[in-house]
């Protein structure tokens, strides 16, 4: 069985966008492969949180995520700052990393004309530290988007550095775990690309929206005032309704408004009633999930625990024999 590890940024609350894009392959891919998912709050220090801010963006994540179906029976779900033993590989592979190729990743360029005023050393080694949570557990694949791809490349970088440094084959290339078509790219309800946090209020349904919230979002949604000709294409805002409606409706209730569109008779108005009602279908147990963790300190706790302790035992093996191919060895 192959090793995945993913990380994921400790930010806001899940989208359906989200949840179609990475997490219901996360779900699919937890009984297929040996994963080990973890929120990568060492990595937002970068951008220097409050204490305050950062416990409760993991604590909201790891909500998230377990209500959306990531199983800690089945996968290893852990923080990553409750296994020390990243910052330790990372430090050693820090001393194999050079600046000059640190500097001339496109991620890191990219924070220093975003935000000169904060270019701290961790943004530098934010390739290293990612790559000691990749292959300190020695996974095979790590599913990335497009922006991680380079990271990815720079893993395997000092993976073989590695080897090669010390004549051994011990750090296996991890290759991306390319999702290809299950990437559903959900849109958003502004009418224009794909839904995200940040293109403005209304525009993300969020797992953790209320029906009223969700209906309010979806009867605001861009639309038009319907075809003037039978079987045109589609707009891209109503392309969207569609697509929306494809992921939460029944293929009969898609039937049903395609149908409509097609003959000019599409009331948006109806179908948006409709489309609310089977997104709060969809995502009403998931709430419900996240209102029941959420209150349960003690599971959550426990869960915790117990991923630390299976993310350790696999991370302290990785570095016990690192440390030994180095020539930190026991007197
Ligand atoms: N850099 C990833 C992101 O921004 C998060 C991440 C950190 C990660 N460490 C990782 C992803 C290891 C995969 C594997 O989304």
């Amino acid at each position: 069985m192959d090793i995945v590890v993913s990380g994921i940024r400790p930010t806001g609350e899940l989208h359906l966008g989200n949840y179609f894009g990475a997490v219901r392959n996360f779900l699919r891919m937890q009984h297929e492969n040996q994963c080990f998912f973890f929120i990568a709050d060492y990595h937002s220090l970068t951008t220097h949180p409050t204490p305050a801010d950062l416990h409760g963006n993991v604590r909201r994540v790891l909500i998230n995520y377990l209500a959306a179906g990531l199983d800690p029976e089945v996968s290893t779900l852990y923080i990553q700052s409750d296994v020390p033993e990243v910052t330790e590989l990372y430090l050693l592979l820090n001393m194999n990393a050079y600046v000059g190729e640190l500097q001339r990743v496109t991620s890191f360029k990219e924070k220093i004309r975003k935000h000169p005023d904060n270019v701290n050393a961790g943004l530098l080694t934010y390739p290293t530290l990612m790559a000691a949570d990749i292959i300190i557990h020695r996974a095979h694949k790590v599913p990335v988007g497009k922006d991680q791809e380079q990271h990815l490349e720079m893993t395997r970088t000092f993976a073989n550095r590695f080897n090669r440094m010390y004549g051994v084959d011990y750090f296996i290339e991890p290759a991306a775990y390319n999702f290809g078509a299950d990437l559903v790219k959900i849109p958003g309800l502004d009418g224009s690309g794909k839904m995200g946090k940040s293109e403005g209020e209304g525009n993300a349904l969020f797992l953790s929206d209320s029906p009223e919230v969700i209906k309010k979002k979806v009867m605001k949604a861009v639309s038009d005032s319907g075809p003037t000709e039978p079987n045109q294409p589609k707009p891209d805002a109503i392309q969207n309704l569609f697509t929306l409606m494809s992921v939460v409706s029944t293929p009969e209730t898609l039937a049903f408004f395609e149908e409509k569109y097609d003959s000019c008779q599409i009331r948006y108005g109806d179908m948006k009633k409709q489309l609310a009602d089977d997104i709060i279908a969809f995502t009403s147990p998931i709430r419900e999930k996240m209102e029941a963790i959420g209150s349960d300190g003690n599971y959550l706790r426990k869960v915790v625990e117990a991923g630390a302790e299976k993310a350790r035992a696999s991370a302290a093996k990785t570095v016990r024999e690192v440390r030994e191919i180095i020539g930190f060895k026991a007197f």
